[in-house]
């Protein structure tokens, strides 16, 4: 075939076999061949057909091949490239990785649980009276109006505790669990975000005292704030740890003298406690043989204080906001 391009193959295509093509009149002629030699004469019709039809297929291949080497002859190696855009990960990305290897480095285990949870685990198992005001739809998305019987309705997890009695439940002491997960609340100002993320940090065993949470707080705040830094705690109330505290690290800015900052030379961190004994019997632990400690803090909010950003909002974070994420 001696067609230079598609186009030319095209109109050959339309010459044969197109609706008035030539060998479509002569198919559509049949009718007038006599009766006895219709089935030799539509065989060979059909086999011609077929010829055309595969030498215009063969045809259209073959130049599409040249184009493709002609192409290449084209293209020129040596031009320097163009440069991809380049991304980089997340700032609170970058956050969860760091506090999971400080942790991680000290025996804890990274652990994830449901972010879509029953009540009984965010709430009812960790020692919450029926009337707290976190269980009202005020402060906590309800997303099922459905009420399970032995669990509750059904809610976006408003804190990684409701990991503490799913881990218990695993039955393998000691507990050593970092649970590291998204959680949602209903509030949106500038110093919190509907969607953010707590590490919540567990530990079951014998023996164990205020004093080795006292050591592990001291020790993730060194590692992650810098060595100067140091934590401490003071007393607090939370329903599912007894004795509660909350913990303040020393202020980046004026080492614990008091600035314009931190006002008393404190910054606060986030909440801690002995495990409730009866968040452990939820968990069916032995409560004369263990005890436990747990902690748990926002990782925006650890964040902000690390680098020492002062954001006017924290919404800002999520804000997709390119010329904001790209000074970290
Ligand atoms: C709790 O959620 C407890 N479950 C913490 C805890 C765990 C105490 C284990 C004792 C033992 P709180 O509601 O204070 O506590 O939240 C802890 C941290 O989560 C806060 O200090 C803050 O850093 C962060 N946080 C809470 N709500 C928001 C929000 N809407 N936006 C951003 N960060 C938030």
């Amino acid at each position: 075939m001696e067609a230079e391009d598609t186009a030319e193959i095209n109109q050959i295509y339309i010459d044969f076999l197109g609706r008035n093509g030539k060998l479509t009149q002569e198919l559509k002629n049949l009718k007038n061949v006599p009766i006895e030699k219709r089935p030799e004469v539509g065989k060979l019709a059909n086999e011609i057909k077929i010829t055309i039809e595969t030498l215009i297929n063969d045809k259209k291949k073959s130049l599409k091949l040249g184009k493709h080497e002609e192409r290449m002859e084209r293209l020129d190696i040596t031009r320097p490239g163009i440069e991809p855009k380049r991304g980089s990960l997340h700032l609170v990305t970058q956050a969860i990785s760091e506090i999971s290897e400080i942790f991680q480095s000290i025996g804890f285990e990274r652990v994830r649980y449901p972010e879509v949870e029953w009540d009984y685990y965010a709430f009812e198992a960790l020692n919450f009276p029926e009337d707290h005001p976190a269980r009202d739809d005020w402060e906590t998305f309800f997303i099922d109006e459905r009420i399970n019987e032995k669990y509750g309705p059904m809610v976006l997890t408003p804190h990684t505790s409701s990991g503490q009695v799913r881990e218990m439940e695993k039955s393998e002491l000691p507990i050593r669990m970092l649970n590291l997960a998204k959680c949602y609340r209903r509030q949106s100002d500038v110093s919190h975000t509907e969607m953010f993320h707590q590490f919540e940090g567990l530990v079951v065993d014998e023996n164990i005292t205020i004093g080795h949470l006292k050591g592990v707080l001291d020790y993730f705040v060194k590692s992650y704030f810098g060595e100067e830094r140091s934590a401490r705690i003071r007393p607090y109330q939370f329903q599912f740890t007894e004795p509660s505290f909350e913990v303040d690290i020393s202020c980046g800015i004026c080492n614990g003298k008091g600035c314009k900052l931190c006002k008393e030379g404190w910054l606060e961190l986030g909440g801690a406690g002995m495990v409730h004994p009866n968040v452990l019997k939820a968990g069916k632990i032995d409560t004369n043989k263990y005890t436990g400690f747990a902690f748990g803090w926002g990782v925006e909010r650890v964040l902000m204080m690390k680098e020492g950003l002062n954001l006017p909002d924290l919404r800002l974070i999520y804000s997709n906001k390119l010329e904001f994420l790209k000074q970290f």
